[in-house]
């Protein structure tokens, strides 16, 4: 399901569509679930899961030759196409209609070069419009690394030797290098059956290993493998390089608990540690060396997506829990000096208990809310709140992508189709239901001003007043996701 909204001249419209796979159009046909789910794949039933899959499949009931993912963990937007990703699966290419509305065009595999899954995170270069992306698999080659060009051509795979069949969900780029994450997350169906473990297993013996490949490499023969203590990471902030070493801020959990963060344990994670690091990696001497940069736990971070593969100061993030779950939003000044007697640099982030305090009230209310905050100042006051028409439960990313000249700049022309453009502003949030985390909060300096400026600009001249709201008539009648298009304008958070 991708939740999307539309913001533009001091209104908001919101829709909500399911990615249109094979896999949806196959089980709709049948009227309910008929693939496995990565979260059945634990003990006996999850060998269960995989033999009626085989079986399926071979009896021609089930068929994978049009994708099998569900497209419902990230966006990403390269060369004109807006993609739903999941990382078992190949891109899907949703279409924005002219009201705001979404459509799925259809599977993208690159002129049939793509043949293994890719990733929910690869990177676009903002400088050379160039897309970097891997897939990791269980069979060998257990990593395949791509190159797409601007103009959205794929060149060859290049295969990542590594040991064993691992869950290698973020990778990242700097402005030579590509930097590989051999995390000790193991591919374990064995296990799975005969210890009733999840058919990923965490190894907390293993060293976490870092694979740094020069960015245009035809193979792996030069790609540099660095060790440090065991760890597993879902997501990197950003990587670039500083002289002979190779800097990586990332999100470094001490385990990665699956089986809570997948709903099978209730119960607070006891270790629960996830917290922002600095690697960084000596491309001459061979040393790693890492630095905690956090006292909270933190996950989902992102930067502005102008400085991917460079050098930036902030990292904005979730904070989480104990059980995972988002409390709050915070922003990293990675140039502030440690405060006396502190060895972790200052925490900008809003306010926790403010935030909690409204998370409460919506989730008591069961409604959902867009709130646009000023990503300098990071009050926890919103510019501006846009109430949902009804709940948005837990989701897993959110993207937003504008008309704006670094958009513009980074990705080339801004056209869905001949006809249908982008309007000013997209923000788009992509969820599911009993998922483990909150949305991105993809907001930058610069990024959010421009959305600011259009909340702004209208708010400063207009009174504050409730949401239309007004429905408007769906042209979609008939698809179970969304009854309508809701639009209604932007509310000032002073209004109540
Ligand atoms: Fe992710």
């Amino acid at each position: 399901m991708i939740h999307g909204m539309r913001i533009k001249d001091g209104k908001a419209a919101y829709v909500s569509r399911f990615v249109r796979t094979s896999r949806l159009k196959q089980e709709e046909f049948f009227g309910g679930a008929k693939f496995m789910k990565i979260g059945d794949l634990k003990g006996l039933f999850g060998l269960l899961m995989v033999s009626m899959q085989i079986l399926r499949l071979k009896t021609k009931v089930l068929d994978k030759s049009y994708g099998f993912g569900t497209g419902n963990t990230s966006l990403i937007y390269h060369n004109g196409k807006l993609l739903a990703l999941q990382e078992a699966d190949k891109p899907y290419v949703v279409k924005v209609m002219e009201d705001g509305d979404l459509q799925t065009l259809g599977l993208l595999d690159y002129d049939k070069r793509l043949k293994h899954p890719f990733t929910a995170h690869p990177k676009v270069d903002p400088f050379t419009g160039e897309m970097f992306t891997f897939g990791y698999s269980h069979e060998p080659p257990y990593v395949t690394y791509r190159v797409i060009s601007k103009d959205g051509v794929m060149h060859d795979p290049v295969p990542i030797t590594i040991s064993d069949p691992i869950m290698m969900h973020d990778f990242a780029i700097t402005e030579n290098y590509a930097v590989f994450l051999d995390l000790p997350l193991y591919f374990r169906p064995k296990e799975m059956v005969k210890d009733k473990k999840y058919i990923f297993t965490f190894d907390a013996t293993k060293k976490a290993r870092f694979g740094v490949l020069p960015r245009y490499a035809k193979d792996d023969l030069l790609i540099k493998w660095f060790e440090l203590p065991n760890c597993f990471i879902f997501h990197n902030a950003n990587a670039w390089e500083e002289e002979d070493e190779i800097v990586l801020i990332t999100c470094r959990l001490q385990d990665p608990g699956l089986d809570v963060a997948n709903g099978a344990v209730k119960e607070k994670l006891e270790k629960f540690v996830d917290e922002l690091y600095e690697m960084r990696f000596n491309m001459k001497t061979g040393v790693a060396s890492q630095k905690k940069l956090s006292d909270c736990a933190v996950d989902f971070p992102r930067v502005n997506e102008s400085y991917t593969g460079r050098k930036q100061r902030y990292v904005y993030g979730t904070i989480l829990n104990s059980i995972a779950k988002v409390t709050g939003i915070v922003k990293f000044d990675l140039q502030a000096e440690p405060e006396p007697g502190k060895r972790k640099i200052k925490l900008e982030g809003m306010s926790k208990a403010s935030l909690n305090l409204a998370l409460v009230d919506l989730v008591q209310r069961l409604k959902s809310s867009v709130n646009v905050i000023d990503a300098k100042t990071m009050s926890a006051d919103p510019v501006a709140v846009v109430e949902l028409p009804h709940r948005v439960p837990y989701g897993f990313h959110a993207f937003f992508v504008s008309e704006s000249t670094s958009s513009a700049r980074t990705f080339g022309r801004i056209v869905m189709n001949s006809t249908q453009k982008i309007k000013k502003h997209i923000l788009v949030t992509h969820n599911k239901t009993n998922s483990f985390s909150n949305n991105h909060w993809d907001e930058d300096a610069r990024l959010s001003r421009a959305c600011l400026i259009v909340a702004g600009e209208d708010l400063a001249k207009r009174r504050p007043r409730k949401p239309q709201g007004q429905a408007r008539k769906d042209s979609h009648a008939g698809r179970p996701e969304s009854s309508h298009i809701s639009q209604g304008q932007l509310i000032p958070s002073s209004w109540n």
